[in-house]
């Protein structure tokens, strides 16, 4: 009966064990689970345009040989978690659909423009660094599929964070001018790496009924709080200043203090409004629409192997 396969469900969580694609799950576990991997996916394949930008302008071989491979690593992760959206029910070309016709979100932070060489290094400290902070929990998330493609995935992110990390060191022991674009990238990018962890607890619909079912282990403060104290000895050994002056160490708390965010910008940028939305999704749906025959190509080649076991 429906009561023995939820106590069933209920137990498999408090275990800390793993719900798998074959077990029975309440109809708002699928959902939610849905909508968040869908959006995850969304991040990594949207996420590949602001690096993507540099790719024909990087400065050397090396740089180019390293921006490529992440990118194509992100689209890896896309993939990933794609399938394991359509384990539970999802079908890719729906979600696709729901991406370019602005129903489902992906991450705030791919809004934003890149504008110089900088911007690489910085997204892969702190864009990178702050995705790892908020998915090496998620190894441990309860829906296995997913806890599953998120190892591979933050091995793959720890690489992407160092590059990013060796990228800056570089540019510091440069030219002054290269420490300028640095310094600059910082301060474009410090306050949406912070919001890319989401609203403030208070504010933040999804998180309890998140955290009942171990799909998240910590909250959006939580992590936060947990990126930013990593951060702040970062930045001071490379040498930049984060631009935030109520950043400070607060020995009580034993964490840093730092101030207020601009909730507002973040959610204009979620509802369509930040710098790059419109651009970024319709870079994707040319991306969708120019790939047309390769799907209906892969489809006519499936169906005439299949008439051939046919016969
Ligand atoms: N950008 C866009 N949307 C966001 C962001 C953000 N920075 N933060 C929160 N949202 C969305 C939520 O997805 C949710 O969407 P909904 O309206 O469809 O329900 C809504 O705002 C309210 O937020 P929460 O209740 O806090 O949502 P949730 O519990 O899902 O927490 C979080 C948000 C932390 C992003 C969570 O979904 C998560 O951990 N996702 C997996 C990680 C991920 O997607 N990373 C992508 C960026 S990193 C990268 O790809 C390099």
């Amino acid at each position: 009966s429906e009561r023995h396969f939820e106590r069933y469900f209920e137990d498999v969580i408090a275990r800390d064990q793993r719900i798998e694609p074959r077990d029975w799950l309440p109809e708002a576990y699928r959902k939610t689970m849905i909508r968040q991997i869908a959006q995850h996916a969304h991040s990594e394949i949207i996420g590949m345009q602001p690096e993507g930008n540099w790719i024909t302008r990087a400065p050397s071989l090396r740089r180019k040989a390293i921006l490529l491979a992440k990118v194509q690593d992100e689209a890896g992760h896309g993939l990933y978690l794609y399938s394991a959206a359509e384990t539970l029910g999802g079908d890719r070309d729906d979600l696709t659909e729901k991406l370019i016709s602005g129903r489902q979100k992906y991450s705030s932070i791919f809004n934003y423009p890149t504008l110089s060489f900088a911007d690489v290094g910085v997204i892969g400290w702190l864009v990178d660094g702050a995705a790892i902070c908020n998915q090496v929990p998620l190894c441990r998330s309860s829906y296995g599929p997913y806890a599953r493609a998120m190892i591979r995935i933050c091995k793959e992110e720890s690489f992407h964070q160092r590059q990013g990390y060796e990228l800056l060191m570089t540019m510091m022991t440069g030219t002054e001018a290269q420490r300028e674009m640095v310094q600059d990238a910082v301060n474009r990018y410090w306050w949406p790496s912070l919001m890319m962890f989401g609203p403030p607890d208070d504010d933040s619909p999804n998180t309890a009924q998140s955290m009942a079912w171990k799909i998240k282990r910590h909250t959006n403060d939580e992590l936060r709080q947990r990126f930013v104290d990593m951060t702040v000895p970062q930045a001071e050994a490379l040498g930049v200043t984060l631009p935030d002056p109520d950043l400070s160490w607060n020995a009580d708390r034993g964490h840093y203090d730092f101030g207020a965010i601009d909730w507002d910008e973040l959610k204009q940028v979620i509802s369509g409004g930040g710098p790059c939305n419109t651009e970024r999704v319709e870079r994707r749906r040319a991306a969708h629409e120019d790939g047309a025959w390769v799907r209906e190509a892969a489809a006519a080649h499936a169906r005439k192997q299949q008439q051939r076991k046919e016969v």
